[in-house]
């Protein structure tokens, strides 16, 4: 058995992901027009107003990829990880269950919204887990430029896609070699993708399910 699949956290994650579930159709997604919201995706400017208007919705990652983000900082034995966007914390969950699995260790992970910030904290403290976790409040593109760990086994990017590339910036220096990097909708960020997806760089990179750019640093 594992922590995922134990109470507390396994019927927390069931209902987490059955309340985005019907967030996916909200009114206030609906606001956007397809195209204007992938503007917004896309914007390295606008994504504190656009994430604001959407500050009520979980935005999470899909049941496979919370799985996948588990076996991933499992089977790599990680005891740092790096998380670039938390909103509800849903990813949040499955990476400090794979911690605390792996025996302990410290999830920094990022928000700038603060009903955000204070839901996750309250699903970590109910699944148990909020010992692993520090969430630094502010925009990533300053939360996340200090006081990093000397290694990181593991980042999820899942923020503003468009800083996908100055947040690998931020923590490329720290990622061991064998570090998983993780970008959930990396198709909007085709700058990140050109980056990692050059050997030249330093990863190896593949496309992962519909949604998800997996990236090893190779050293
Ligand atoms: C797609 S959601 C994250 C979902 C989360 N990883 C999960 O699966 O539960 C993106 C989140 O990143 C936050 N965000 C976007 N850009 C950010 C930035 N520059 N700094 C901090 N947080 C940011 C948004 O407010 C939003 O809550």
């Amino acid at each position: 058995m594992t922590t995922l699949n134990t109470t507390p956290l396994a019927p927390l994650l069931d209902r987490l992901f059955e309340e985005a579930a019907k967030a996916e159709t909200s009114a206030a997604l609906a606001e956007f027009s397809p195209e204007e919201r992938t503007r917004l995706m896309r914007s390295k400017t606008d994504y504190l107003d656009f994430y604001g208007r959407l500050k009520d919705l979980p935005l999470a990652v899909s049941r496979e990829t919370g799985v996948l983000l588990y076996m991933l900082a499992r089977g790599c034995g990680a005891r740092t990880i790096v998380e670039f966007g938390t909103s509800f914390g849903i990813s949040t969950l499955h990476l400090a269950a794979a911690l605390r699995d792996n025996g302990g260790g410290r999830l920094i992970t990022s928000e700038f919204e603060p009903s955000k910030v204070a839901r996750a904290r309250d699903h970590l403290t109910a699944g148990g887990l909020i010992d692993l976790v520090e969430i630094r409040v502010g925009d990533a593109l300053k939360t996340l430029s200090v006081d990093l760990p000397e290694t990181v086994d593991l980042l999820l990017l899942d923020g503003a896609k468009a800083l996908y590339p100055e947040i690998l910036s931020l923590v490329e220096s720290r990622l061991r070699p064998g570090a998983f990097i993780v970008a959930d909708n990396a198709d909007l960020s085709p700058d990140y993708l050109a980056r990692v997806r050059s050997p030249a760089n330093g990863y190896m990179s593949t496309p992962f399910a519909d949604d998800v750019e997996l990236s090893m640093q190779i050293g």
